[in-house]
């Protein structure tokens, strides 16, 4: 395994939300960054958010260089072979467990043998995403949070055949993003998800049920409990399709009380994401 002084180059797989924050943080932080999509309009608008996301923080003077110059450090591609040069991976594909596999069989292949593998996925199991691999030993999740350029802590998930040192690595390359931890074991939606989609999906319920108004549930949230989003507000913001997604494999292995509300579903079908198409529980102007 590399040191984290031996890191230089970070690759990342996949250029959405999750992706480009990674990135973007990866490379203020200094490496440089080699982020891969599968196609090069994903690149592009990951690259996209990158520039906004940069000229934000840098209008209220929170990075320490030009924005230009962080983003020179940040290369696009469509090609794994990319990740060649990796001297770690973070990946945050779409949260299914046979592109994940695939995606974890090619960088076994692609990487040198003693670069760390990290997931970040939501809910996923890192042991079943490791045994893609030959190096399940190097394979551990990091899970970011949403918007990763704001949010202050990351997760790190322990699978079965994590090594420990590979743990220890991962809290320190957090660390060195400017990220709090915490640790997980490899149990389903670790500690946020397992504790947050039931909130979120509680929240749709009790509006689906008529408690109250949905700017009354939120806002109860917030005033109530000091939360920066209430659970309609948040379930827009992290996008209604990752909710599902994550509370589907929630309900499949933990049973019936992590049941997606009926209403997150149906938004779904009707394509309503959330923020990201426009509307979602609430609606979004441009
Ligand atoms: N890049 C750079 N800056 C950003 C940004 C981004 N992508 N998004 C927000 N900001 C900045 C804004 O510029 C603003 O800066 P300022 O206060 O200095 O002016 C600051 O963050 C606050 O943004 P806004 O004023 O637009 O809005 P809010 O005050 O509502 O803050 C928020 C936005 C930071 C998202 C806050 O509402 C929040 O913390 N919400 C909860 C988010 C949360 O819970 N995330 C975790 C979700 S769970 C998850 O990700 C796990 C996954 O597996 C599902």
């Amino acid at each position: 395994m590399r040191e984290l002084s031996d890191i230089d180059v970070v690759g990342v797989v996949g250029a959405g939300t999750m992706g480009n924050g990674i990135a973007q943080v990866a490379a203020t932080a200094g490496y440089e960054v080699v982020m891969r999509d599968i196609e090069r309009e994903y690149v592009e608008r990951g690259l996209g958010s990158i520039d906004d996301s940069l000229d934000r923080l840098a209008s209220k003077g929170a990075l320490d260089e030009d924005p230009g110059a962080i983003r020179d450090r940040i290369a696009g591609t469509t090609d794994l072979d990319d990740l060649a040069t990796a001297d770690l991976v973070v990946e945050a594909a779409v949260e299914e467990m046979d592109v994940k596999r695939d995606v974890f069989a090619d960088l076994d292949d692609v990487t040198d043998d003693d670069v760390v593998l990290a997931t970040n996925t939501s809910t996923l199991s890192i042991t079943t995403i490791a045994s893609a691999t030959d190096r399940a030993s190097d394979v551990i999740g990091l899970h970011f949070m949403n918007p990763v350029p704001v949010m202050d802590g990351v997760e790190v998930v322990v699978g079965e055949r994590t090594a420990d040192p590979v743990v220890e690595f991962a809290h320190a390359f957090a660390a060195d993003l400017g990220k709090e931890t915490w640790e997980a074991d490899d149990k389903p939606g670790f500690v946020t998800n397992r504790i947050l989609m039931p909130w979120i999906n509680e929240g749709v319920r009790a509006f689906d049920e008529g408690v109250a108004d949905k700017a009354d549930i939120d806002r109860g949230m917030k005033l109530g409990t000091n939360v920066p989003m209430g659970p309609l507000e948040l379930a827009d913001h992290i996008g209604l399709d990752v909710v599902l997604d994550a509370s589907e494999t929630l309900h499949a292995e933990l049973g019936d009380r992590y049941k997606p509300a009926y209403l997150v579903k149906r938004k779904v079908e009707a394509g309503d994401l959330g923020k990201k198409t426009g509307r979602g529980f609430y609606e979004y102007g441009e």
